[in-house]
């Protein structure tokens, strides 16, 4: 469809509707005017194949030097990698090319030309990570980059029209805080107003709050972890939604988590097989995971406020920390395992790939020691000395990509848990008020945006999951 905003980029004589490349199939057979930049170009004898992105896909198109006029031939000739151009032509099916068409290209008009004497400086050959990290800026324009950016965005959107769509209310926690939630050794710390206050590491203090306010409620936002270490999930920046629900126990959460990935991955398949083709995704390892179950292994116990619609039987298989543990042990005395996992230990990133490894779909742990867990996480009252909470981890090794917990409800409990912890008491004091009124069991879980990226487009570092990853070493560009 021509929009006026657009037409000043036309030439006058050129009336052909302007079209994305992604819906090409609408214009089988039309002469269609697509803008983007040149990615690549071939040339064989007489013919030109220069190949079109345009944000929303890459196309060949076909230039044989006798079917144009010699002027269009020698200003296709031209174009340098990453020009960026207006490109008139005819859309003709194609079932070898990977988007389904090519384009006979009519005419071309060139917006701006990349000199040849300063080119691209990513061409299509292997580059090194750190280059491409240097230069994050133009690396996001290849089409595998783009392809994992516009998954990005769906996973994100899928997760809150899970919320948006059931009864939850967006409440948006704030950024800077006076005190920590997920301890103290990952905390940034700036001055506000020569006051300490520190970067968020997640919204879920604040969104107990308005949970107890508005019963189901979420909040989506960037959160920050000063982690020391490299590795291939952690960056300092990431992105977490994050729900809580009032009168919501331990169970409903897992029914909760069950329900919401299984959303976000039957959407992700939806509308990107097409970009999960680009990057190299096993598409049959997602399909798993959606697919309906036969046997079932546990009795679906609806929590306090589960989801009406979430199925009656769990889909994702459920492990105790004492069971997974059992099954560490196991593999151990088989040999499957190098080190045995200590019991009371949390797991370590080779436990993980091993228990994940055992399973087509997410595994849910739940109930670990609470001595290695969060202040606020309610024990369990079978065993006091394990914490109500479940960590999701990923198929395929991809860990953990949700963490989450029934919330302390007693104050006198939470008051100790904060002073045992050596957090400072007057920080929190909001936070027993949520006690001293009206307290009530409930629970919630924060997923990390770039974990599941990772997962879902198969990548091996959360460093591509996100437009500009912040890392220990990197915050340029
Ligand atoms: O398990 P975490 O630390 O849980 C919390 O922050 C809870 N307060 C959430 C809640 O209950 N509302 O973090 C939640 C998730 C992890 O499972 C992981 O997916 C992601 O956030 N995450 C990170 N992702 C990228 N880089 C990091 N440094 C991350 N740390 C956690
Ligand atoms: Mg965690």
């Amino acid at each position: 469809m021509p929009d006026s905003a657009t037409s000043a980029t036309q030439s006058v004589t050129n009336t052909a509707p302007i079209a994305t490349i992604s819906s090409l199939a609408a214009h089988e057979g039309e002469t269609v005017t697509l803008r983007g930049w040149l990615y690549n170009m071939r040339e064989s004898g007489k013919l030109l194949f220069p190949i079109f992105r345009d944000g929303t896909g890459t196309i060949q198109g076909i230039v044989p030097k006798a079917a144009v006029p010699p002027e269009v031939f020698d200003r296709v000739k031209s174009l340098t990698q990453e020009s960026s151009v207006i490109v008139t032509g005819k859309v003709r099916a194609d079932s070898r090319a990977p988007s389904g068409f090519e384009l006979d290209v009519e005419d071309v008009e060139i917006v701006h030309l990349v000199p040849t004497d300063a080119p691209f400086p990513i061409t299509p050959k292997e580059h090194g990570v750190d280059f491409l990290m240097e230069h994050r800026h133009l690396w996001v324009r290849t089409p595998r980059q783009s392809a994992i950016l516009r998954i990005r965005a769906t996973i994100m959107r899928a997760a809150q029209e899970y919320f948006d769509t059931n009864g939850y209310v967006r409440t948006d926690p704030p950024i800077l805080t006076p005190a920590a939630c997920e301890g103290t050794s990952t905390l940034f710390e700036l001055d506000y107003f020569g006051d300490p206050a520190f970067l968020t590491q997640s919204g879920q203090l604040y969104i107990e709050s308005t949970a107890l306010a508005l019963g189901k409620v979420y909040s989506f936002g960037p959160t920050f972890r000063a982690e020391k270490s490299k590795t291939r999930r952690h960056l300092t920046e990431f992105w977490m939604i994050e729900p809580e629900v009032a009168f919501m126990d331990l169970d409903g959460l897992l029914a909760l988590a069950e329900a919401f990935i299984t959303h976000i991955v039957t959407r992700v398949l939806e509308l990107h097989r097409a970009d999960l083709k680009v990057i190299g995704r096993d598409i049959t390892k997602l399909e798993a995971v959606i697919a309906p179950t036969t046997t079932t292994t546990e009795s679906g116990a609806p929590g306090l406020a589960s989801e009406t619609w979430v199925p009656a039987a769990p889909r994702f298989p459920r492990l105790s920390y004492d069971e997974a543990h059992a099954m560490l042990d196991q593999a151990y005395k088989e040999g499957k395992l190098e080190a045995p996992h200590k019991y009371g230990d949390d797991f370590g990133s080779p436990d993980e790939t091993y228990i994940s490894s055992q399973f087509d779909r997410p595994v849910m742990i739940h109930r670990y020691p609470a001595a290695f867990k969060a202040f606020y996480m309610q024990p369990d009252p079978a065993d006091l000395t394990k914490a109500l909470c479940v960590d999701v981890l990923a198929p395929e090794g991809y860990g953990e990509i949700i963490g989450g917990s029934q919330r302390i409800d007693s104050y006198e409990l939470l008051k100790s848990r904060i002073e045992e912890h050596n957090l400072p008491l007057a920080a929190f004091e909001w936070y027993l008020d949520l006690r001293r009124y009206g307290s009530v069991p409930h629970s919630g879980f924060g997923m990390g945006i770039e974990r599941v990226v990772a997962w879902l487009c198969g990548l091996d570092h959360v460093r591509e999951t996100i437009p500009f990853a912040r890392t220990l070493n990197r915050i340029y560009p």
